[in-house]
């Protein structure tokens, strides 16, 4: 058997192949499953996307292999998107780029930038593209803890001197996957001041920027004055648009990161092909608003139902205001415990400690399945016996 490269080593299974493996093993034993595991929404993309991709399809043109950096008319309804949503105006050819998902993009990047010796800053817990390839390009992640009583947000100030002399990029992600937090412009100016004074790449993931489901819109970062001189940002058409299949997104802001994002990527992949994003163009130009207000408006229901049914259930988990997914902290602190008592119950839920250590005691459950099945999940775990969850005292305010 040939040896596999040593830098293999640093790479864990990814979270979500392995729940799957351990979600069909229950299947086999006869138990019928409800999935709140991964952030693949269950409805979908809107008619125009479709109608779109269709008639494009059609299109011998099409059939060829796309632009390098992306084809116009998607990076020209990013930019004007970007004006109209944040009031952030972008060059769609020096500061757009069309990227195959973020996944691909926000991996990418990494390579772009990092060496062995390199600090990268990023949160704890997090999606597991910014340390897995980090680690894979020889870097060093310093986590950041994300923590309940800091609102889920960094502590900027306290990452010690040396290590900000070594930082190449800082990972921020908010709407926040796993854990729901929302960052506003006072912390998002705080980032990009750190990135300033450091000489250090902010990279701003914002996969769950349109998804709010109470109080403002979600920022972009490029909406602090000044953060294009520091900041690159990830937007993908994956979750708001119900579009993870067809894997599209944009990077966008500083032209010298988005060029070489762009440079590394014409040596890895030749895009995206041009009739998903002729879609995603039109997904952008034909009232957007109207279709997030509707999903939002779905995941809120989902959400209430869930969680207060939770509540009632004794588990006082919190309700979140932006992304579809619930963090919350596991009765008696073993998240991997709970998360198999729970899947042999026929619910999956991921364990937090899959997100970095400061993920562990909570587990991620998703919104992503119906009220039916919400309901049908409602009865699974009230039957559990003994009941995993303690009576809470008092019951906390909806928000
Ligand atoms: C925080 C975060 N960033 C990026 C992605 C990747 O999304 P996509 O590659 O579909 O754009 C995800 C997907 O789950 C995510 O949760």
């Amino acid at each position: 058997m040939v040896k596999l490269a040593s830098r293999m080593d640093t790479l864990p299974p990814y979270l979500f192949a392995a729940l799957d493996e351990r979600r069909r093993a229950v299947e086999a034993r006869g138990v019928e499953v409800i999935s709140l595991g991964i952030g693949d929404p269950d409805l979908p993309a809107s008619p125009v996307v479709v109608e779109t991709v269709q008639r494009e399809a059609a299109r011998a043109a099409n059939h060829r292999y796309p632009r390098y950096d992306g084809l116009p008319a998607f990076r020209n309804a990013v930019a004007a998107y970007y004006a109209r949503r944040f009031g952030v105006s972008l060059d769609p050819d020096r500061e757009v780029l069309t990227v195959i998902g973020s996944k691909e993009g926000l991996a990418h990047l990494i390579w772009a930038y990092v060496e062995p010796g390199d600090i990268v800053l990023s949160p704890d817990p997090s999606y597991p593209v910014y340390h897995a390839h980090t680690g894979l390009a020889g870097g060093e992640v310093y986590a950041l803890p994300l923590v309940a009583e800091r609102g889920f947000l960094p502590d900027l100030a306290a990452i010690p001197e040396d290590v900000l002399t070594r930082a190449k990029l800082l990972f921020i992600n908010y709407p926040n996957n796993p854990t729901a937090g929302v960052a506003d412009r006072t912390f998002l100016a705080e980032a990009v001041e750190l990135c300033r004074r450091h000489d250090i790449l902010l990279v701003s993931d914002a996969a769950y920027v349109e998804m709010t489901l109470a109080g403002e819109p979600a920022p972009s970062v490029l909406e602090i004055p000044g953060a294009k001189d520091v900041a690159i940002e990830f937007y993908s058409l994956s979750k708001p648009f119900n579009m993870t299949g067809f894997r599209l997104g944009a990077a966008v802001g500083n032209a010298a990161a988005v060029a070489a994002l762009g440079r590394m990527k014409n040596n890895s992949d030749s895009g995206q092909w041009n009739a998903i994003q002729y879609a995603g163009a039109a997904a952008l130009e034909r009232a957007p608003e109207a279709f997030f207000a509707r999903m939002n408006e779905i995941y809120r229901k989902r959400r209430d139902k869930l969680c207060l049914g939770l509540r009632e259930l004794g588990w006082d988990v919190p309700l979140p205001t932006a992304t579809f997914y619930v963090w919350a902290e596991v009765p008696g602190g073993d998240d991997k415990a709970f998360a198999s008592q729970l899947l042999e119950a026929g619910v999956v839920v991921v364990p937090g400690s899959g997100y970095g250590r400061h993920g562990q005691g909570y587990v991620r459950l998703c919104l992503t399945v119906s009220e039916e099945d919400i309901a049908r999940v409602l009865e699974r775990l009230g039957n559990l016996s003994p009941s995993p969850f303690t009576i809470p005292t008092a019951r906390k305010p909806l928000l």
